[in-house]
């Protein structure tokens, strides 16, 4: 009979088999599965594990604090932050294309991450490197063919040559409900286990134009009423996810008061999905998309327009980039 709580406790022999009186590192992105595989190796080695998470200043308000504040306080978990937001701004600047967006921001990830881990091997006898693989994950990446490929997903195959890393890997044979049943039963928060998939480079590849300090500070503000009002009309467990993208490089004239206004649009991508390789859009009541195109053209100045993408997938990606 497998429970959740015989899963974790087998996880956690394993582990401790595994990594002996080692120790090891452990990226956390905010999402889900490396949160659970974390949390699952801390009570395994408890502070033989350092976790890290670097801000690459891409992240959607309150991200950094979930995992500084919520995460830490629920697990104990050992953490350090690397503060990456100039690095990873100066290395994007002047850049509008998409896939070189994504070029880049998994490259300077993968820097400052192999940074992180040298910083941290000299300090202590850090052999092991913890991954958050879900058992469909071991499975796309047998194949790898197909739509996975359409954009360039920087968590995928940008492991370098020469790790020198052994991998721990606790959630391999697991698939995504089955995660989020082991991080209830370790104690994480809903809002963590329960969190809806963001992409990797984060708001970098929702921003249609430059990613400069002031588009993301517009967008963060437009994304967070979204967030705020899906969350108070208690729809979050019925969409798959729901990207707010800047279309920086577009202007639109307004009015508001007796001015002209001449700003940008902001587009809601409410999605219902399975597991995103097809998606529907949404259909969110009106009174909701209603109280979040008021508060967005009233809160952020910038933004004069709110537009709706009616596009399933396919034809439409669920990212704009
Ligand atoms: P698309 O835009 O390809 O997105 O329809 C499918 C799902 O994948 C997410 N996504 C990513 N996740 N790194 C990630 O970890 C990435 O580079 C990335 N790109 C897209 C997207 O949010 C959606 O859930």
């Amino acid at each position: 009979q497998w429970t959740i709580a015989s899963i974790v406790e087998d996880q956690i022999a394993a582990i401790r088999a595994q990594i002996g009186d080692g120790r090891a590192i452990c990226g956390l992105s905010g999402g889900v599965d490396s949160a659970v595989a974390a949390a699952l190796v801390q009570r395994a080695i408890g502070d033989r594990l350092t976790c890290v998470f670097v801000d690459h200043g891409l992240l959607r308000a309150g991200e950094r604090a979930q995992v500084e504040r919520d995460f830490v306080s629920a697990t104990g978990v050992k953490l350090v932050t690397v503060d990456a937001r100039e690095r990873f701004l100066n290395a994007l600047a002047g850049v509008t294309d998409p896939e070189q967006k994504r070029k880049i921001i998994g490259r300077e990830f993968i820097r400052v991450f192999e940074q992180a881990e040298l910083d941290l091997k000299a300090t202590g006898d850090y052999r092991f490197l913890v991954q958050g693989t879900l058992y469909p994950d071991v499975v796309e990446s047998g194949g790898g063919t197909g739509a996975a490929n359409i954009k360039s997903h920087h968590n995928v195959g940008g492991l370098p040559e020469d790790l020198e890393f052994e991998l721990v890997e606790p959630l391999r044979e697991l698939f995504k409900d089955e995660v989020r049943r082991v991080g209830l039963e370790l104690g994480l928060p809903e809002t963590i286990v329960h969190r809806q998939p963001f992409p990797g480079p984060g708001l970098g590849i929702r921003i249609i134009g430059e990613v400069t300090e002031q588009n993301l500070t517009i967008l963060r503000a437009a994304d967070a009423i979204a967030r705020e009002e899906l969350t108070a009309a208690a729809l979050d467990r019925d969409i798959w996810q729901c990207p707010v993208v800047l279309l920086a490089d577009v202007r639109s004239v307004g009015v508001q008061g007796d001015g002209r206004t001449y700003g940008h649009p902001v587009v809601l991508r409410p999605v219902s999905s399975e597991d995103a390789m097809t998606a529907d859009w949404t259909r969110l009541p009106y009174d909701v998309l209603e109280r979040i195109s008021t508060r967005i053209t009233n809160e952020v100045a910038e933004v004069n327009r709110v537009v709706l993408d009616v596009t399933s997938k396919p034809p439409g990606t669920i990212e704009w980039e």
